[in-house]
């Protein structure tokens, strides 16, 4: 067997993937707007599987998209494929960006080395690159970070490992971020605030109207990070909007968001952040090179796909509302979400029934319990529809018998 053979367990379109990655290269140049629906058809028609699941395998525990990435996304990625041999980056994605959010535009070039001054952008390999940068250019020994828990609590776990101290402020009913006693928690310690909207996991959006006059309290001397990652699968446009629109008056705010969620390019790795200049340079002076002649050209091309948004964003928002209709009937207890995942309330052995839907089932759910210490609860993604009746069938399977 060669020892470049291409894991071919993600077509579902009967094409292999080996003669999909030869017609497409050999027809790259040639693909455009216009071959779009061409391209979605290759990479599995309506969805893709994507990478390490295998025909069967229903894998809604860890917020991936099951749509699968832009068409547009996977033609610029073979376009370039055999260009890697060079440094380089996508021009447009900064700009692009900047416009994006109403922030004031500087433009990259197609070189990483020519470094760009004053943005109000930075593009990272995820966003958790940038969260790393951020906790290490912020964070100093003897300091605290204010972080509502249970949440992803990315900053939490840098200030522990800084020797700083994390400040936990509880979540009220509903799983709602208490904000009041985020603001109440800061001190003149205090280096960083997190608010994460919507939540990871509770799924809760904490609107722009309650996002100003939190950060209005909050001394400027203190960076506040507002971390963005679902915030595309908001129902509304307006929630959509986020909130950089605060850094102009608040220049200690900074906002992050990811293209692994809505954009369904998890294992791409990109994300971005948007700050103040200052900021930015702050940070990304504790960051080198990690971005990808790939991986930016691939946001860039995906940002021009509304379509796609709007698909991954319907598709998750149809999947809630079907686990909504079924625990419903089933009696149980969920945190309505607006993300791409939900929070459901088991009442019983998480452990147990997390295995027995992975081990008789194989269906993949998140335990609550085992990650953020939320006894008798589980999260579970929304996914193609089918994935998600194959969820509901394991659940009242497994139910029943236990
Ligand atoms: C709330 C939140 N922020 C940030 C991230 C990091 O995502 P990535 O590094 O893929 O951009 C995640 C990933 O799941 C997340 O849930």
């Amino acid at each position: 067997m060669s020892k470049f053979k291409i894991d071919d367990t993600s077509g579902r379109t009967g094409l292999s993937r080996r003669g999909f990655l030869k017609g497409a290269l050999a027809g790259a140049g040639a693909l455009s707007v216009g071959s779009y629906e061409a391209v979605a058809q290759m990479v599995g028609g309506s969805s893709v599987r994507g990478w390490g699941v295998p025909p069967g395998l229903v894998r809604i525990d860890a917020n991936e998209n099951a749509l699968g990435p832009s068409p547009r996304a996977v033609e610029a990625v073979l376009s370039l494929v055999t260009s890697i041999n060079r440094y380089g980056q996508n021009p447009d994605l900064l700009g692009k960006l900047a416009r994006r959010h109403g922030v004031p535009v500087v433009e990259w070039t197609d070189s990483p080395f020519a470094p760009v001054q004053d943005a109000w952008i930075a593009v990272g390999a995820g966003s958790s690159d940038l969260l790393f940068a951020i906790g290490h250019a912020f964070i100093r020994e003897g300091q605290e970070v204010v972080e509502s828990l249970p949440g992803f609590g990315f900053l939490t776990r840098l200030a522990n490992m800084q020797n700083a101290n994390s400040v936990r402020v509880p979540l009220l009913e509903g799983m709602k971020p208490d904000l009041d006693g985020l603001s109440k928690a800061v001190t003149d310690r205090t280096a960083v605030v997190v608010v994460t909207t919507p939540g990871n996991p509770t799924g809760q959006l904490t609107p722009l109207s309650q996002l100003k006059p939190f950060v209005a309290s909050i001394p400027e001397r203190v960076l506040v990070l507002i971390d963005e990652a679902y915030i595309e699968f908001a129902e509304k446009a307006e929630d959509r909007e986020g909130a950089a629109s605060l850094i102009a008056d608040h220049p200690n705010v900074i906002v992050t968001r990811t293209f692994s969620k809505v954009f369904g390019m998890a294992g791409m790795r990109v994300g971005y952040a948007v700050a103040n200049p200052a900021v930015i340079d702050r940070m990304n002076s504790h960051r080198g090179n990690t971005l990808t002649l790939l991986s930016t050209h691939a946001a860039s091309a995906a940002l021009d796909d509304e379509t796609h948004m709007t698909r991954s964003r319907d598709l998750a928002i149809r999947g809630k509302r079907y686990f909504y209709e079924q625990l419903d009937e089933m009696g149980i207890e969920y945190a309505p979400s607006e993300s791409s995942f939900v929070m459901m309330n088991m009442k019983t052995d998480v452990d147990e029934l997390v295995r027995r839907l992975r081990e008789d089932h194989n269906v993949r759910v998140g335990n609550a319990k085992a990650r953020w210490n939320i006894d008798g609860w589980i999260r579970v993604t929304a996914g193609l529809p089918e994935e998600n009746e194959a969820f509901i069938a394991a659940l009242k399977k497994v139910m029943v018998s236990s």
